[in-house]
């Protein structure tokens, strides 16, 4: 099954909307396969965020980062990079629609809230990089209710 790297953020965290973020994976019908609060380190970031690194807001976005601690998670699913960027809605939020993430909880895109792997491919980056160890595989008795 497909994995993404869903990750509440500093802001997200202090605001209390872990918890609305499960919600809507759990929800939609998505499986949780890790999860972790941690306060990141720089290094880890810096990879992270690497295609990011000649970008101007690059320092501040890792100040962002840096300011608490985030909620990393890896949810598995059928198609649920694509949709999980979709839940999440546009980098900008107020590019974002009502009804996502980004555009019921949030303003600038300098505290989006939480962060999504844009690909399959940074997807498995992601989630060796945040979860060295690996996730929890588990079967759940509901799968039949979910996909046909
Ligand atoms: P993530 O899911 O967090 O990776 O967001 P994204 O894939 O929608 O956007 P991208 O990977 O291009 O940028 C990563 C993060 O950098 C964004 O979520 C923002 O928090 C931040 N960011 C992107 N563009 C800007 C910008 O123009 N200004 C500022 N201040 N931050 C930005
Ligand atoms: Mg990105």
């Amino acid at each position: 099954q497909e994995r993404t790297y869903i990750m509440v953020k500093p802001d997200g965290v202090e605001r209390g909307l872990v918890g609305e973020v499960i919600k809507r994976f759990e929800n939609r019908g998505y499986k949780l396969v890790a999860l972790q609060q941690l306060r990141p380190s720089r290094e880890l970031l810096e990879q992270h965020y690497g295609d990011l690194k000649t970008k101007g807001f690059f320092p501040a976005l890792i100040a962002y980062m840096l300011s608490g601690p985030v909620v990393g998670m890896v949810w598995e699913g059928k198609g649920v990079v694509v949709t999980g960027r979709k839940m999440l809605g546009e980098t900008n939020p107020l590019a974002s629609a009502p009804g996502t993430i980004r555009g019921d909880y949030c303003i600038d895109v300098g505290k989006n809230i939480c962060h999504g792997s844009d690909s399959v491919e940074s997807a498995k980056k992601e989630i060796a990089l945040w979860f060295p160890a690996g996730v929890n595989e588990y079967t759940r008795s509901i799968e039949k209710l979910i996909y046909e």
